[in-house]
């Protein structure tokens, strides 16, 4: 069985108490601080920049990752691997060379991913499978929390999960992933899940109470 691991999506957070924001989801044992990055072209809409990347990585040491979510993410990947990015995502709909820009984060010591829409199929992005650390899947349109979950989206997780058997990346989900997706898609091969409004923010239970009973799932 894999080991779940969770990435509390920050652009649900409360920015007027950051600190003590991160200050809990390290007590309650998350994994990757999951920082989506957007541009307001590739997707319509802008959540967190470098700033707010800055002021969570000046806050912690746990691993933090980044949802380039913008047009043309080769240009930036180095920027944001400098900035102390540990998993950089690009999503391939939008760079010409994919490869060669996963090769310029691997470069920099960084593990690399990609992020794919829930109308990319698996056929047009399998190649990749062979370069990357992790596949993030999403399960809504990327740019908004609080979506409604695309289940459609389930047999190309299932698809994908068929390469992970000789190719060591692994798939994480991102988007409207509730307790009870958590459950039925680490059954089929999902081991990462990024926690937004449909599990960890906005609700009455401590971080740690929430993420102590999904780890139990
Ligand atoms: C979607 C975002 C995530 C996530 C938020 O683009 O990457 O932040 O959807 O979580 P939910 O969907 O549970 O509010
Ligand atoms: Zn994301």
């Amino acid at each position: 069985m894999n080991e779940k691991f969770f990435c509390p999506s920050m652009m649900c957070a409360d920015f007027t108490k950051l600190p003590e924001e991160i200050k809990s989801l390290e007590e309650a044992d998350i994994d990757i601080f999951h920082m989506d990055i957007m541009d307001g072209v590739f997707v319509p809409n802008f959540a967190l920049g470098t700033e707010d990347f800055k002021a969570i990585r000046a806050n912690t040491d746990k691993l933090m990752d980044v949802h380039l979510m913008i047009s043309n993410p080769g240009q930036y990947v180095e920027l944001f691997a400098d900035l102390g990015a540990d998993i950089i995502y690009i999503h391939p709909e939008t760079d010409q060379h994919p490869i060669s820009t996963l090769n310029k984060i691997k470069a920099k010591g960084k593990k690399c991913g990609i992020a794919i829409n829930p109308e990319t199929s698996i056929e047009t992005v399998k190649e990749l499978f062979h370069v990357i650390d992790y596949l993030l899947v999403m399960t809504v349109s990327p740019g908004f929390a609080g979506q409604s979950y695309l289940e459609f989206v389930n047999d190309k997780i299932k698809e994908a999960a068929k390469y992970t058997d000789e190719l060591p990346f692994k798939i994480v989900v991102d988007g409207a992933i509730s307790p009870a997706k958590i459950e039925e898609l680490s059954k089929i091969g999902v081991e990462g899940f990024v926690l937004g409004t449909s599990t960890l923010f906005n609700k009455e239970e401590s971080y740690k109470e929430i993420v102590d009973s999904i780890q139990q799932l």
